[in-house]
């Protein structure tokens, strides 16, 4: 991240190292923001429905087998109850703040009963003022096969987001949190549609 932006406006967050090689899912997975470096895809090829506003992020992300469709996550275009699995790689921090309750609602609807939703996602404090005004990080994402150095980054003012908000909002569309890792600035949320 960062290619084409003054670096001097780019506050990073300490670097993380995630690991997905583990991860235990059911079934078809629907990656909400799945563009970008298409991470989910990579790791569960057919497997996943890759749903992403931009058709561009889409197109530059590898396929390996997974469906892309560009369709807005606050509006998923998908019956009740059709996904066991759901997840949403670093995409919450791409949303407008207002936006990210209308998502968890349009995810849970989604899920079947007893389906999952896996989050990963960083803290955005609120922006001090001053000439940094691009919040970003960078990953090493382990997939078991390939190691994938990565960066993601947003525009800082106005864009604030915790976990403990983020998991109200989630609660409050009906999810029961199940676990919860946090990093140096990195964290991970698993939830439920009881
Ligand atoms: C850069 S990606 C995050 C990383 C990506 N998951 C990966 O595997 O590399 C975040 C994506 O979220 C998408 N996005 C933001 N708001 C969205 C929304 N309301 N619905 C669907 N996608 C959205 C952006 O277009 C962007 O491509």
């Amino acid at each position: 991240m960062g290619e084409g932006i003054d670096q001097k406006r780019i506050n990073f967050l300490p670097a993380e190292k995630i690991k997905l090689e583990k991860l235990d899912c059911r079934g078809r997975i629907l990656d909400i923001g799945g563009g970008g470096e298409g991470i989910i895809s990579r790791v569960f090829g057919e497997r996943v429905v890759a749903i992403d506003l931009s058709r561009g992020e889409l197109q530059e992300a590898p396929a390996n087998g997974a469906l892309r469709i560009e369709m807005d996550a606050r509006d998923l275009k998908f019956l009740d109850g059709e996904f066991p699995t759901a997840t949403s790689f670093f995409s919450f921090m791409y949303m407008q703040p207002g936006d990210r309750e209308k998502v968890f609602q349009e995810v849970f609807r989604v899920l079947e009963p007893g389906g999952e939703f896996f989050l990963w996602d960083i803290e955005i404090p609120p922006h001090p003022g001053g000439e940094k005004d691009v919040i970003a990080i960078n990953l090493t994402v382990d997939l078991g096969s390939e190691e994938v150095k990565t960066g993601y980054g947003v525009y800082w003012p106005g864009n604030e987001q915790s976990l403990n908000g983020l998991m109200q909002e989630a609660k409050k569309a009906g999810f029961v949190v199940s676990t919860v890792e946090e990093q140096e600035s990195a964290f991970f949320v698993q939830m439920e549609k009881k």
